[in-house]
């Protein structure tokens, strides 16, 4: 490569550095059995122990010993790969009972698993506009990623609804032509706001205005509602959703995504989901501790009520400490601080002093103004820890030195 060319790359990563966007990672080792302690290569004072309080293991699952134990003997069995894609030697039979279990879960007749929740999105909403030609996407204003990129991959219209305010969702529906596809796209819980969609009315509009739906569930799988179907399941309103999808990295603590819905539309994006079609399965492995850990959470309660306890501590402490959270609605408890260099600072100031690794949440994940520290507790972080942190937070929150930096 020509030196000038290089030379492209280093001024757009000082660009990224000037405008605080360069992204570093903290470098972690989960220690199975100890969660949510962990031990940071480095940042963290003494021996590097920190306790985790920004993960997306939501219920402790990655380091459940029946995931684990089914993860180790599929591999003993199977090997460590796949071998293929799913169309060329790469299905086994777990990944047909997982697809089964899923579908079972959220009460659809089919269910179809990729290799990630990102890769669910983009691929469904791509695959789904090529079959209905001059369709339109109706998707809410902090959809995530994943969404907005399908979309965008689809090539089809779309329009955005104020996010979760159904009378703008409303007054865009009507607008349309009655006959036109129109497809609704929307999350259960949003991930950056710690809220909850209002699926009754959402529901109500794509019946009024014949809309097809897709409802993102990855903050929900596993926690919310009976057997951990999610929010929807949770109202008792997820067949008036025609798709739902999870994660099989959240709340299931391992990886993978996945799409439940109709035969004739999950049939439609496994023939026409380029990435679901050109790539490599999940291992075997891996299908067989998600499949545990569905199963497990489908009869165990434990994990989801001591969750919504702590959840429930925690945001009663940050309250009474009157440190402010976008939502109380969920596990979610996202601490607004509104500067991406404080929030930067705090999170810092956080590990190095407190042991407390919470990562900062800056632009372009949210936007400039509110970046914030998206705290997510677990059933395993203990009543005390939940008091630790919100002191430490307390006092670093209200250190003037922070404060006015
Ligand atoms: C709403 C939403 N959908 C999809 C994804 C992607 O899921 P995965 O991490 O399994 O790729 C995320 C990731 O955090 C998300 O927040």
């Amino acid at each position: 490569m020509p030196n000038e060319t290089l030379l492209k790359f280093e001024e757009k990563m000082q660009v990224l550095k000037n405008d605080g966007l360069y992204r570093t990672f903290l470098p972690l080792d989960r220690c199975a059995g100890m969660f949510p302690t962990a031990v940071a290569r480095t940042g963290a004072p003494g021996n590097g122990s920190i306790v985790v309080w920004c993960t997306n293991d939501y219920l402790g699952m990655g380091q459940n010993p029946l995931a684990t134990d089914a993860m180790i003997q599929a591999t003993r069995e199977f090997g460590v790969g796949s071998g293929g894609s799913r169309n060329i030697s790469g299905t086994t039979h777990l990944h047909v009972e997982l697809e089964c279990e899923l579908a079972s879960l959220h009460g659809k007749d089919a269910a179809l698993i990729f290799s990630s929740g990102y890769v669910s999105n983009e691929a469904s909403l791509t695959a789904i506009a090529q079959v209905l030609p001059d369709s339109i996407f109706i998707s809410d204003a902090l959809n995530h990623a994943s969404l907005i990129q399908g979309i965008r991959n689809s090539r089809a219209d779309k329009m955005v609804f104020r996010h979760n305010d159904t009378d703008h969702l409303d007054s865009l529906l009507a607008k349309l032509d009655p006959q036109r596809p129109k497809i609704i796209v929307l999350e259960s819980v949003y991930s950056m706001e710690g809220d909850v969609a209002p699926l009754k009315a959402i529901a109500d509009l794509a019946e009024k205005y014949g809309a097809m739906t897709f409802l993102d569930e990855v903050h929900a799988v596993g926690i919310y509602g009976p057997e951990g179907a999610g929010v929807a399941a949770e109202f008792g309103i997820a067949d008036r959703f025609d798709i739902i999808q999870g994660t099989l990295a959240k709340g299931f603590g391992t990886v993978g995504g996945y799409i439940t819905g109709p035969v004739p539309v999950v049939d439609a994006v496994r023939s026409l989901g380029n990435s679901f079609i050109f790539t490599t399965s999940l291992p075997p492995g891996n299908v067989a501790a998600a499949l545990a850990a569905v199963r497990w959470l489908r009869q165990s309660n434990v994990e989801r009520e001591t969750l919504r306890r702590k959840s429930r501590l925690l945001h009663e402490r940050l309250q009474r400490a009157a440190i402010p959270v976008t939502s109380r609605d969920t596990h979610i408890a996202p601490v607004m601080i509104g500067d991406g260099a404080r929030c930067t600072a705090v999170s810092k100031r956080l590990l190095t002093e407190f042991g407390i690794y919470v990562q900062p949440v800056n632009f372009p994940s949210v936007p400039r103004g509110t970046e914030r520290l998206r705290v997510t507790p677990t059933p395993l972080h203990s009543d005390e820890e939940i008091e630790r942190f919100v002191q430490a937070l307390d006092q670093v929150l209200g250190d003037a030195r922070w404060m006015a930096a």
